[in-house]
């Protein structure tokens, strides 16, 4: 099969002066996209500023022959992003939100200027970025967007409550772009990467911090990004060279009830609390239709007890 090409189309990477988004900007420019490589250049927790990171990458680009250009805004001012790449090559092809910075603090510390700051850079920036070119992909019916969640924000992570509210917020976001887009050719997906990098160095162990280099999750977020792919709403997880979708699951359940005419008492609750949390068969509902169906079975079976197994199956490819 063909090799994938990314000639003709311009790639927006924020945070492209380090770490994952620099791997990335480097394969999409081999691959023939022309590159916008924003980075503000600040530290690790969000403080300063600098051209120096965004310069170093974009000038390796263009060493091998590749294009780009350098953006020094924060990605809070996604417009001023997206302007970078219609003033330079005509058009926007793809977005990768992948700016990001820390301030880990055990809860009851974190300050709202840590809240803030956290929410600003990961969720407004991502948001702000998107907006400026959705209307772009929607002219030329064609878009592709990453965001970039965590495992902090999937299962939590001891001191980040702040980015962990902000990697999951990403993954809400992403589910209703997916949706919104459609129509338009504009696929979203969410990337959670596990990588060397300065947010990581005195996070990960040596040996692990020594396998896990960007460069093996660069080629996952090229392939999202194809034309030729046809993924979106998902959630996959790569690092070292692995990658995985990753699902909301919802269990059986159990009703609380025994008909339509009965309360629900906190003993009944508590009664059926094993069933409840019995992920045995649990399922991806999929999308909002397939859970408010559920819904509607659920209160069928309670209206007319006799027909829930009839109900039940013929809705059965909704479980
Ligand atoms: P990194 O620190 O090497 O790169 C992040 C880049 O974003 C930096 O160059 C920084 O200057 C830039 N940046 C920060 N704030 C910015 C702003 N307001 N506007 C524009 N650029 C800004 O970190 P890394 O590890 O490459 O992280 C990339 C993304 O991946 C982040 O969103 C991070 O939260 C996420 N991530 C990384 C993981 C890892 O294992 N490295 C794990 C899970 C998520």
């Amino acid at each position: 099969m063909a090799e994938l090409s990314f000639n003709g189309r311009v790639v927006v990477v924020t945070g492209a002066g380090a770490g994952l988004g620099k791997s990335y900007a480097l394969l999409f420019a081999s691959r023939g996209a022309s590159v916008v490589v924003n980075d503000l250049g600040g530290g690790r927790s969000g403080d300063g500023s600098s051209t120096k990171a965004a310069d170093a990458v974009v000038q390796e680009i263009r060493s091998k022959g590749g294009k780009a250009v350098p953006n020094y805004d924060s990605v809070v001012d996604g417009e001023k992003i997206i302007q970078t790449a219609l003033d330079n090559f005509g058009r926007v092809d793809v977005v990768i939100n992948n700016a990001g910075i820390l301030r880990d603090r055990s809860f009851a510390r974190i300050s709202d200027n840590d809240w803030n700051l956290i929410l600003d850079v990961h969720l407004k920036g991502a948001f702000k970025v998107s907006q400026a070119a959705w209307p772009y992909f929607r002219k030329q019916n064609f878009g592709r967007i990453i965001v970039t969640s965590s495992c902090a924000g999937l299962l939590g992570n001891f001191g980040q409550a702040n980015y962990s509210a902000a990697k999951m917020a990403l993954v809400g976001l992403s589910n209703t772009l997916a949706i919104e887009g459609r129509k338009n050719n504009i696929n979203c997906n969410v990337l959670v990467p596990t990588a060397a990098s300065r947010l990581t160095e005195d996070i990960l162990p040596p040996d692990l911090y020594n396998e896990l280099k960007p460069e093996l999750i660069a080629p996952v977020v090229l392939w999202l990004c194809h034309e030729s792919c046809n993924e979106t709403g998902s959630i996959i997880e790569s690092a070292a060279g692995w990658a995985a979708k990753v699902q909301v699951v919802r269990g059986a359940g159990s009703l609380l009830r025994k008909s339509i005419t009965d309360i629900v008492t906190p003993e009944d609750v508590r009664d059926k609390w094993s069933a409840v949390t019995d992920m045995t068969n649990a399922s991806s509902p999929g999308n909002i239709q397939e859970s408010t169906v559920n819904l509607m079975i659920r209160l069928e079976g309670l209206k007319n007890p006799s027909n829930d197994s009839k109900f039940s199956e013929q809705y059965s490819d909704v479980f």
